[in-house]
Parts: C-alpha cells; structure tokens; sequence
C-alpha cells in the first residue's frame, strides 16, 4: 500500500474504494471486500444515500478506526445548514471524519468551507478540501480561507489529464485525488491498445496499468467496483512502477475528454436539491 502525507502529518492512502452509484448493500459489501483486500481509504457524500451503510462497514470490519480514513463530501443545499457535518457524522457513526470535502462549487459555498473549518477546530474533521472546483475558484478561496484545503478531488484519467490543474495544486502542496480513474469503466479507454501492451509488458491487467499511471504521475485515486476480483486488483498496483517512456505514450491518449460536465444550470440545481438523505438504510 502507498500512502502520502498531508499537512499536519496525516497519512492518506493513495489508494481508495469509492462509492458513487452504489446502493447500502453494494457500498457495505464493496467497502468490505476492499478492506480484505487491503485497502484502507473509502470515499462516500451525502448525495450517494450510503453513508450509513460506509458507517457501518467502517464500524464492523475489525480494524481500528485510526487504520482507516474516510471521506465524504458535504452536498451545497447543506453549506447554509449550521448542523450539515453534525448530521454527516451521525449518518456515519463515527467520532471523526479523516477528510470532509464540499462536493460542488454551487450555492453558498464559502459559507460551506466555513463549517468545514469549524469542524476542523473542534477536531470533528482532521482536514477538509474541495470537490470539482477549478483553478480560479480554488485561488479565490485560498485567498479568504483559514485553514487550508489538504485535498481537491476532480475528474482525472487518460483522457483526461489535468496537468494544467495538476501542476497548480502541486506548486501550492495541494493532493490531487482522482474520481473516474478508469473512467467509470469505460471499456474503450480499458481496451486501449497502449494499456493491452503493457499489461502484457508488466505481467498486470489494463486497469492496474491506469491505476498505476495515476500514482506514478503523483496523484491519489478512488476507484469503484461491485467485483471483490477487481477490488483486489485495484490494490495491487505498488509492486511495479511504469517506466518514463511508458508514461510518455500514456500522456498521448489526453483528449481534454469529461465523462461528466457540469453546467452553470446543473450547478444551480444541485444547490436548490435537497437529497433525502435521512431516508437511507
Ligand atoms: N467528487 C465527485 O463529484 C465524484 C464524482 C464521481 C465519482 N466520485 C468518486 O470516484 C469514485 C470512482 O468512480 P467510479 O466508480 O464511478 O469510476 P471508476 O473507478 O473510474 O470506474 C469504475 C468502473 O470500473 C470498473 N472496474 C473497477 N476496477 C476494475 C478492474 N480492476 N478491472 C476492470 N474494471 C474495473 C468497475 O466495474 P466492476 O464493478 O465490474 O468492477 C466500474 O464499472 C466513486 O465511487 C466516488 O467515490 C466522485
């Protein structure tokens, strides 16, 4: 396993089981599987209606909780709502969160950083960040913030690479964590011939070869799966580290291509919905 350390000498694994899509069953058991293959970082929100089900995985899986860091993402019609993290925390069951992010840049989110920085100082939260935000509004907040974010997650895989963000977060120490690292399984980017090639080469599947390339290009990832083989896999990139000019034909496939664009109007409707989050399982 990998892991890199944020500010305050928080360990992070590289590595994470993300939950996006999964019902409470599915991210319980996926969260499960992950952990019996070794992982020990697990992403969730309040919009993907599991949190009890992470809680509960986290709760019963036999390991320490100090071993295990979780994320969620605050969602934007909960950034005015003073007890939003409260109510995150007690869907979770758990004492403190290791990572807390706002998901989008919609609504009123400096009031969302603000009770982000407010749970950091009661040691709710250990360290907060951002979810698809991009370069100007990150700069903006780092202009007004008290506590810095630790962690941006955004859109990042082959054909979406980032480096002009990456760069950025880099030169200011912040860890960019990848969503859609295989993106979301897409099976032309999976069927690529460059991937084929050095799978074959590395004596590892396609998907550990992306996995791999995020890593060894100095980003964090959650990856998703329902499949405990694949699970398995996803773990199993640190014993091999792609060469230079390997990297360099990987670079090759960046087309600037998104799997999931947000619009101004997209961003509005997700600050005027409220997910019903206290009906889950
Ligand atoms: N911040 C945000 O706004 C945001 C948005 C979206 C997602 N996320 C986070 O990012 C996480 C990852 O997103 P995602 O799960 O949608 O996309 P992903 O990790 O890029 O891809 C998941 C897909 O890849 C397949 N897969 C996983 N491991 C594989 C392997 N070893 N070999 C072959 N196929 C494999 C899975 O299929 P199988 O089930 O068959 O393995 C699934 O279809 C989410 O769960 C969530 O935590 C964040």
């Amino acid at each position: 396993m990998g892991f890199l350390t944020l500010s305050g000498g928080i360990r992070m694994p590289l590595v994470g089981v993300g939950t996006f899509m999964l019902s409470p069953d599915e991210a319980q058991a996926s969260v499960l599987s992950a952990f019996a293959a070794g992982c020990r970082l697990v992403d969730t929100a309040n919009a993907y209606m599991n949190e009890k089900a992470v809680g509960r995985a986290v709760r019963t899986s036999g390991i320490n909780r100090e071993e295990i860091f979780v994320e969620s993402k605050l969602w934007p019609s909960f950034y005015e709502q003073p007890d939003g993290v409260e109510r995150t925390m007690a869907r979770l069951g758990l004492d403190y969160l290791d990572l807390l992010l706002l998901h989008h840049p919609a609504g009123n989110y400096p009031a969302g950083y603000t009770q982000l920085e407010a749970a950091v100082r009661s040691g709710r939260v250990r360290a907060i960040g951002l979810s698809n935000f991009d370069i100007p509004e990150i700069r903006e907040l780092l202009r007004r913030c008290r506590i810095r974010p630790s962690v941006i997650q955004a859109e990042l895989h082959p054909y979406c690479q980032r480096w002009e963000l990456a760069d950025f977060l880099r030169s200011e120490g912040i860890v960019l964590q990848a969503w859609y690292p295989l993106g979301h399984g897409d099976p032309g980017l999976l069927s690529e011939p460059v991937f084929r090639e050095l799978a074959a080469k590395y004596g590892k599947t396609p998907a550990q070869i992306i996995l791999r390339w995020h890593v060894d290009a100095g980003h964090a990832l959650v990856a998703g799966s329902r499949d405990p083989v694949h699970l398995r896999e996803d773990q199993n990139i640190f014993d091999f580290t792609l060469s230079r000019p390997d990297m360099a034909e990987i670079r090759k496939l960046d087309r600037g291509r998104s799997y999931f664009n947000t619009t101004r109007s997209m961003l509005n409707s997700y600050a005027a919905f409220v997910p019903p989050v206290s009906e889950q399982k």
